[in-house]
């Protein structure tokens, strides 16, 4: 039965919609390319172990903190607190984690934005238009003001359409095609020539790299990024899930896609540098780094879909329409962050909620497009290199010291009875309570010192 508030219709519905939000532009672009130039599969190891140990834990504190109050995370926070200061802090918390959100999408729409213009003209190019395929690939206000707005607005119609209708239906769909695009793409990319050096690269440990206490703050803050956590975001689709779910277990399914598809994405990426470099592609920048980021994404792979002739056009399209896609199942579950707490707080209509939100998002991303060059890596680096690591360490100091043990031990037995005798009650209470915190922390400390 559907609650008033929405509620995922499945374990599938959920995994997919909280998969969705994790799996994105983090995933496909931003890991590959960090894995490539930070130490290869030594980079991947720390990544992995740092999924599972720190990220996992601070998932799962959203997901239940959510499913027990089956509220947005500032009532949800203040819920679990037991005197006046905490249920405030909370809630100050639980608003900074929406501004946070917010923020991300009005950086990540115009990123998605770029995606789109890039997809359409693979389409421009098949059609000969190079006026307009030199348009689309060429950075200019006109067009990343447009496209921003139409990826804004898939996302406004989707989060429209509320949590079963708009986030799961949505999910649900793009994410197996997510899914298979990717596949078909690293298949495709293996047989090329200079694919298997790429896959060199990316599968060689070089520990000296990845122990450096840099590159351990770049994944701990990818591994963030990429769970989307420290927003609110798990714990609003958390507050989406039925009590009958087994939280641990649809926590680390979630978790498991999540890594599962960044490391996929490395056999797509890495390689595709090396064909390029093969075909003639400069992949190195000037100081002998390998190209990353955005210079990766709209340069040295539109170079090499240039040199395959017709089959790059397929790719190019194929390849910018997984992003697409992973940046739409993302940005929904940032949009749905303030619009949960507005509809909830203040009592607006879904639609009221998400157009006026969502405008004035659309909004703060001119002001960045306008601003380019001051604000775009400012908003960026604000964002999910010190609050999500610091929000993060909020949501977890909740889940382990602020709300009762019991309370939290009985919403854990409402999907699993037996959980007390559970390796994950075993070591998860520690986890959040001690070990997270401090980890984060530390680390973040240390990034202030380096
Ligand atoms: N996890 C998303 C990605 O990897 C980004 C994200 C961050 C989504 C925060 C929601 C909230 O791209």
């Amino acid at each position: 039965m559907a609650s008033p508030r929405g509620e995922f219709s499945s374990r599938f519905g959920f995994v997919m919609a909280a998969a969705g939000s994790a799996v994105g532009l983090g995933n496909i672009w931003g890991f590959p390319t960090q894995a490539a130039s930070n130490g290869g599969a030594a980079f991947l190891l720390v990544y992995l172990v740092l999924a599972f140990t720190l990220a996992y834990p601070a998932l799962m504190a959203e997901l239940i903190i959510g499913r027990h109050a089956h509220a947005n995370a500032v009532n949800a926070l203040r819920l679990i607190s037991p005197n006046t200061a905490l249920r405030n802090l909370g809630a100050a918390t639980g608003i900074a984690g929406f501004i946070v959100a917010s923020l991300i999408l009005s950086f990540y729409a115009i990123v998605a934005g770029w995606m789109l213009a890039f997809c359409l003209s693979s389409l421009a190019s098949l059609l000969d238009m190079a006026v307009l395929v030199s348009w689309l690939t060429s950075f200019g206000i006109g067009r990343n003001v447009l496209f921003m707005l139409i990826f804004m607005a898939f996302t406004i119609g989707i989060i429209s359409a509320g949590v079963r209708d708009g986030i799961e239906r949505w999910s649900a769909r793009l994410m197996p095609a997510l899914l298979l695009t990717l596949f078909l793409l690293v298949v495709y990319v293996l047989t090329l020539d200079g694919a298997m050096d790429g896959l060199r690269v990316y599968l060689l440990p070089d520990f000296e790299r990845a122990l450096s206490p840099k590159l351990i703050i770049a994944a701990l803050g990818a591994a963030f990024f990429s769970l989307s956590l420290g927003v609110g975001t798990m714990l609003i689709y958390g507050s989406y899930i039925n009590d009958d779910e087994n939280l641990p277990v649809v926590g680390g399914l979630v978790t498991l896609v999540d890594i599962l598809i960044a490391v996929l994405a490395g056999f797509l990426v890495l390689p595709a540098m090396y064909v390029a470099l093969h075909n003639g592609v400069e992949i190195f920048s000037a100081t002998g780094e390998l190209i990353s980021e955005d210079t990766l994404i709209f340069t040295v792979l539109p170079e090499l879909f240039a040199t395959m002739g017709f089959t790059g056009i397929v790719v190019s399209f194929t390849f910018f329409f997984l992003m697409s896609t992973a940046a739409l199942t993302s940005s929904i579950s940032m949009l749905e962050v303030p619009v949960a707490y507005v509809i909830e707080e203040h009592g607006l209509k879904r639609k009221t909620a998400v157009f006026t939100i969502g405008g004035i998002i659309a909004i703060a991303s001119i002001v960045i497009l306008l601003n380019f060059e001051a604000l775009f890596g400012l908003v960026i680096a604000f964002t999910t290199r010190y609050s999500q690591p610091l929000l993060g360490f909020m949501f977890c100091l909740y889940a382990g010291w602020v709300w009762h043990r019991d309370a939290l031990l009985q919403e854990l037995r409402k999907g699993n009875p037996g959980v007390e005798h559970s390796l994950f009650w075993k070591i998860w209470p520690w986890y959040v309570k001690l070990v997270c915190p401090v980890i984060i922390v530390g680390i973040f400390v240390q990034s202030l010192w380096g």
